[in-house]
């Protein structure tokens, strides 16, 4: 080992300064931008002064730059080390002041809870009153084809509820189904009577909006057909439905009608307030003759009622509600209250 010169120890003692320096910077630096000053001075790669002391090394005499060379190193990860370590403390202390600097004592945000659609919760209502009455859920698809729609149904090709501007055709031969009736022929080719259903949906017509009607709505349809069922029969079902429903003190009545698919057809209103007025409810009667022939059973032998009933006409007279538009209209002052 040959002694070094006097520039090179003073070399060295400037490595051991930047060292003690360096150390004692990083370890009492109190935020993030100090941090980064503090890195620039002693590590930055252009002018700091870790990167000073390396170039220092090319004016050292040859014999002295091994020494030199290895203290450097050693001095080089020493700071980087603190470096690290400071920049670690100092991103932690910022998540915990975030965390203490928070008042836990200030009530918090409510978010309430969401509820089901009015027409969600009355259709499950009358799914439950109807079964509770002996009906079961049957479904059908809302883009129909027009036997199911029409044809069967008794409502003949020239007929004018098949008219294009009534109706939501997709192609010539399939619609978005007018009336959930077409579920009762559905049922009625799958099955067998006795049957004593309820079908629940979306129905579809061209109409303009306003407060009582719309393009959409939805119905509930019944079916009933066994041996010896009579108009009786449909009148208690529905008069037993609207007290369950609507309250013990509603009052209901039947005017004779005219459907296809029924004979005879009754129109079925409800007392809408203490001011006397009806409104219709829907339409029923007793299943036409020709309507269980199409499905291949005997008339002779078993007779049925049916009935269709706008869901949102009961939900309205059961919350008193005189616009139909708010159901469709997602706004959350109104969805609320159910
Ligand atoms: N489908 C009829 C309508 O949309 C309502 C209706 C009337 C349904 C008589 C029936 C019925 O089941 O028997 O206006």
């Amino acid at each position: 080992m040959s002694s070094t010169s006097n520039e090179t120890t003073a070399a060295l003692a400037e490595l051991d300064r930047l060292e003690s320096e360096g150390l004692t910077a990083f370890e009492t630096l109190a935020t993030i931008p100090d941090w980064e000053a503090a890195r620039v001075v002693f590590l930055g790669l252009k002018q700091g002064r870790l990167k000073v002391a390396q170039e220092a090394l090319k004016t050292l005499p040859g014999p002295d730059r091994k020494t030199y060379g290895q203290r450097f190193n050693a001095v080089k990860t020493a700071l980087e080390v603190a470096c690290e370590t400071a920049k670690t403390k100092l991103d932690q202390s910022v998540v915990k002041t975030a965390v203490i600097g928070e008042d836990l004592t200030v009530p918090g945000t409510a978010r309430g809870f969401g509820r089901r659609h009015p027409l969600t919760q009355t259709s499950e209502e009358l799914i439950d009153i109807f079964g509770r009455m002996g009906f079961e859920l049957a479904r059908g698809p809302e883009i129909e084809d027009t036997f199911h729609n029409f044809e069967a149904l008794n409502i003949p090709a020239d007929h004018p509820a098949r008219e294009p501007l009534d109706n939501f055709y997709l192609t010539p031969k399939t619609l978005l189904r007018s009336q959930t009736s077409t579920v009762q022929i559905r049922v009625m080719e799958a099955t067998k009577p006795p049957i004593r259903v309820v079908a629940l949906g979306r129905v579809y017509r061209p109409d303009a909006v306003d407060a009582t009607h719309s393009f959409m709505f939805h119905q509930i349809e019944g079916l009933y057909v066994d041996r010896g069922v009579t108009m009786a029969n449909l009148k208690s079902t529905l008069r037993q439905f609207a007290k369950s429903y609507l309250g013990q003190d509603v009052t209901v009545r039947f005017r004779p009608s005219f459907f296809p698919f029924t004979e005879p057809s009754v129109e079925v209103d409800m007392m809408w307030d203490s001011s006397g007025r009806w409104v219709e409810m829907g339409g029923a009667g007793m299943v036409d003759p020709n309507v269980l022939r199409a499905v291949g059973y005997d008339p002779d032998e078993v007779s049925g009622f049916a009935f269709g009933l706008g869901i949102e006409r009961l939900c309205m007279r059961r919350h008193g509600i005189d616009d139909i538009r708010p159901f469709y209209q997602n706004d959350v002052r109104f969805l609320s209250q159910f």
